[in-house]
Parts: C-alpha cells; structure tokens; sequence
C-alpha cells in the first residue's frame, strides 16, 4: 500500500491509499480539518483542566496532528508526552515532501518534523524540551494500554467503511479504560453506530459541528460517573 501525496482544498496535503480508496484527511483541507477536529476540539478542552497532558493518537500516519499539537503546546506552555500508534509508518520519500512544515507558522517546524519522523520506534523521544514522542509500530488491535494514563486521545483511524474493526465495542472500552477521568476522546467520524459505541463503553458523547465539507463529529468525554 504506497500512499499517493495529494492537495486538498486549503493548499495543504494528504495521502491517497489507492487500494482502499481513502485518503488520510478530508479532502476539503487536512490543515483545516486537523486544526478543527483535534486541536479545537480535543487538545483545547484536555488543557482546560491539566497543564500536562498524556496523548494518544490511533494512526500517527503523517505526523501533522503531532505537528500541531507541538506547536499548541509551546504557545500554550503544555508539557506533552505523546504516544502514537502506527503500525505502517511512511518512509522519509514520503514525509520529506509533505508541505506541513511550511504551512505551520513555527521556528524550526521542519527540523521538528523530521524529528519526529526519524524517531525510533517504540522509545521515547525528546523533540523539544515539553515534548515527549513514543512512536509504536503496531496496530492498536495488538498494543497494551495502561489503565488511566491519557487525558486526550485522537481517534484518526481510517473510516469504519474501511476499517470497521478498529471502531467496535471492544476497542471504545480499552480506550475508555487508558483515559483517566476528565479525559477527552476526538474523532473526525459521526456515524450514529460509532457514537452508540462510545456510549455503550461508558463515555458521554457530544456531536459537535464539523470542519467544512462535514456536519458533526464526535467528542467523547470519561466523566467516570459510572
Ligand atoms: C486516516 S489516516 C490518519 C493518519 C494521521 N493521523 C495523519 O493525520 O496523517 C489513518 C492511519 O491509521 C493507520 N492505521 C492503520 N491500521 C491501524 C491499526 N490497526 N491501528 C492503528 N492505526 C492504524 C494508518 O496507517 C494511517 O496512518
């Protein structure tokens, strides 16, 4: 599965897997999107109550939702431990010509990138002082999570069309598990199944409106009310 890198509608890329005929972010804009779903919606409600947070992104793919969290958290001054699952990393071909460092108002943004590009897997990594990246290569079908350990996760798996597995019952719970209480779940998806998913795990889940080109998208929240 070589990804294609694309354009989207705001001048920033993304991946086109041609086998599964998705790509990694909407077309209407990956910046766009990325910004609105997890940073607006996630990363700025996890910091209303915690300074220091715990991440965890399901599909690291391109790096970009890493990216902006970075640049976030020094605006913000956020230290971050980051995990990203990802068991198909792209190769330097491919983020080397991604156009995200360019489009990121943020000294060093290429550096950093490659930074987190080059990191090993499975160790953690300083990228910058306040930011910690753990790359784990696997899927998150296979990963141990321990149990109340995120405050954010950024759910950026491939659409339930396309990997219906990943978005089950079974797979909410663990997450529902590894989030500490006030914790904060993101996703771009809406579909009434996945939503009904959250809930059944135990999160309270809030439809919010979505970035162009998409009505609503989900936040789910560990109150630990039950
Ligand atoms: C929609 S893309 C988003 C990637 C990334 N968040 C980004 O902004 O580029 C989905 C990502 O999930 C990864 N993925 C595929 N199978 C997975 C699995 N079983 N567990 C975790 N991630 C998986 C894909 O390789 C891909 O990088």
């Amino acid at each position: 599965m070589k990804p294609e890198i694309i354009i989207t509608e705001d001048g920033s890329n993304s991946l086109y897997v041609s086998s599964l005929n998705e790509s990694y972010h909407s077309g209407f804009g990956a910046i766009n999107e990325s910004l609105h779903v997890f940073i607006k919606s996630g990363f700025e409600k996890a910091i209303e109550i915690r300074k220091e947070i715990n991440v965890l992104e399901i599909g690291f793919g391109t790096g970009l939702n890493a990216l902006l969290t970075l640049k976030e958290s020094i605006q913000q001054g956020i230290r971050i431990s980051y995990d990203g699952i990802e068991p198909n990393p792209i190769k330097r071909e491919i983020y080397s010509k991604l156009n995200y460092p360019y489009l990121t108002d943020m000294p060093d943004a290429s550096v950093l990138f490659n930074r987190m590009h080059e990191s090993p897997s499975d160790s953690k990594i300083e990228i910058l002082k306040g930011f910690n990246l753990r790359k784990i290569k696997s899927g998150l079908e296979d990963v141990e999570l321990k149990p109340d350990f995120y405050q954010l996760i950024y759910f950026d798996a491939f659409s339930p069309d396309v990997q219906p597995d990943l978005w089950e019952l079974s797979v909410f719970k663990k997450l529902y598990r590894t989030m500490t209480n006030g914790g904060v779940l993101v996703t771009y998806s809406a579909k009434g199944q996945v939503r009904r998913n959250m809930q059944s795990a135990g999160f309270v889940v809030e439809r919010l409106p979505g970035p162009k080109g998409k009505r609503e998208i989900l936040r789910a929240l560990k109150t630990g009310k039950r």
